[in-house]
């Protein structure tokens, strides 16, 4: 069978050659039950009958892997895609560089690697439970259909690491896979395991910053998993950075659209000052200042999710040739790291310095940098829409320290600039610089539902250009009656 082109005859479309494995076809068909009562209960909210315009996977060929059609998400092909074998690949860093890439898992690698792969597969029904009743205040079909398609490609990525755990983990392996299905977001005895993924995402402006930050980290994880030494695990995160790119293409064209609106918004209503939140409001648009405050709460929180700066764990993984650096075969270095260092933020006497780590145990902190450059492009981005539509405002990234529960900087209050403070200053000054509960009742009270083609609520510029190239008034969610 080819690796290109996908088997459709199985129940469970794959390019793993699922139908010469019985063992694993079985396992993986004995959890199919299940999943879709996870997907019932806790996806998306009351669409299930909706004709919902979708892209499939039919293939990993990068020059045509998707197939756009109306479907039911219900009955959506949630496939096992790996992206080609690439012919003679070798291990890229670590211990083991230049040894043949593994096509099983070394046996003392395997509960390191399990972990890995556990974690990973937690996030991708947890943002799907997060985003479950959005589609009741969907600001266009346009966005509904965004919305989604990335629930739906969350789940076929959920689908992905089960398949990593049926197949090369036997028992312990089948086991994972069921206990990513108990798992809820926000639930007090069995939440997600990271913190992030237990936040309530109750509106569209949180989903869009959302899938800009926390979607963005998610990348930069698929992005060093895809470097490992465990073949089937880079090759299936390979694929997933295909479909995750457009859940990036979603939360920064969101929030840019947002952008635009507010700053058209203000112009045509002579409004000048980018701090008169009331003003701005009464416009019928989300102000600036929310923004701002709201990307200080996705950044901070997805931060968080690249754990301790320092950490012997992130060392051994590197060092097993398990998981990598961002981009790591295009680095210039000897990709063992065992004479280099790091400079990681710390927090030294009271001041937070910049301080040589050992490059292996700063892997964590590497990670989060090239996370933050990829972040300030896209901040750039948004700060050339505000620009064009000459509104004097600027978005930017709050400091590292800002607002953290992990690592480093969980134990000291910092603003968004970097000063270090008594925790009753910072709690006086938190509503300026997060999200408030009455910013959050404003943002609420725009959350109501625009099922019309072509039509778009009131804080929210329509996109530029369709998907899939279809018009403006395209009906991208044909509801049920
Ligand atoms: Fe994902
Ligand atoms: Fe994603």
């Amino acid at each position: 069978m080819s690796v290109i082109n996908v088997d459709y005859s199985t129940k469970i479309p794959n390019n793993v050659g699922l139908t010469e494995d019985r063992t694993v076809l079985r396992a993986l068909e004995r959890w199919h039950p299940g999943y879709l009562d996870w997907w019932m209960s806790r996806g998306p909210d009351g669409y299930q009958d909706a004709l919902v315009y979708l892209r499939t996977a039919v293939s990993v060929d990068p020059k045509g892997w998707a197939k756009f059609d109306y479907i039911k998400m219900p009955q959506y092909r949630w496939g096992i895609l790996l992206a080609p074998q690439q012919e003679g690949r070798t291990i890229p860093f670590g211990t083991h560089k230049g040894e043949p890439a593994w096509q099983e898992i070394p046996g003392e690698y395997r509960a390191m690697l399990r972990r890995l792969v556990v974690i990973q597969g937690d996030t991708e029904p947890a943002s799907v439970e997060q985003q479950r009743y959005l589609g009741k205040t969907a600001p266009s079909l346009y966005d509904m259909r965004n919305l989604f398609q990335v629930n739906v490609e969350e789940g076929r990525h959920l689908w992905a690491m089960v398949y990593i755990l049926h197949k090369y983990f036997g028992r312990d392996g089948r086991e994972e896979a069921e206990e990513l299905l108990q798992r809820r977001s926000g639930s007090a005895d069995k939440p997600r395991m990271l913190g992030a993924f237990n936040e309530a995402t109750p509106d569209w402006l949180s989903f869009f910053m959302f899938t800009f930050f926390t979607d963005r980290d998610g990348k930069m994880q698929l992005e060093s998993l895809a470097q490992s030494g465990f073949d089937p695990l880079s090759r299936t995160c390979r694929f997933m950075l295909t479909e995750e790119a457009h859940h990036m293409f979603v939360g920064e064209t969101g929030v840019g659209r947002i952008l635009q609106r507010t700053c058209e918004a203000m112009k045509e209503a002579g409004v000048e000052d980018v701090n008169d939140i009331q003003a701005q409001r009464a416009l019928g648009v989300i102000d600036l200042p929310t923004m701002q405050k709201k990307l200080n709460l996705h950044y901070s929180l997805s931060l968080d999710l690249f754990g301790s700066e320092v950490s012997t764990n992130a060392a051994n993984s590197f060092n097993s040739g398990l998981k990598g650096r961002f981009q790591e075969t295009k680095i210039e270095d000897d990709h063992t790291l065992e004479q280099s260092s790091y400079p990681v933020l710390k927090l030294v006497d009271g001041e937070i310095k910049r301080v040589d780590e050992p490059a292996l145990t700063a892997i964590n902190m590497r990670l989060r940098d090239d996370y933050t450059a990829d972040c300030q492009r896209g901040i750039d981005r948004w700060n050339k829409v505000i620009e064009r539509t000459g509104i004097p405002f600027r978005l930017q990234l709050p400091h590292v320290a800002f607002h953290r529960r992990i690592g480093e900087f969980a134990s000291v209050c910092a603003s968004p600039t970097g000063e270090l403070m008594d925790s009753g200053n910072w709690e006086r000054a938190k509503d300026s610089w997060l999200p408030s509960p009455a910013d959050g009742d404003f943002i609420a009270s725009l959350m109501r539902p625009q099922y019309e083609p072509a039509k778009f609520a009131s804080w929210i510029e329509a996109p530029r250009v369709g998907i899939d190239n279809k018009p403006g008034d395209f009906e991208y969610v044909k509801l049920a009656a």
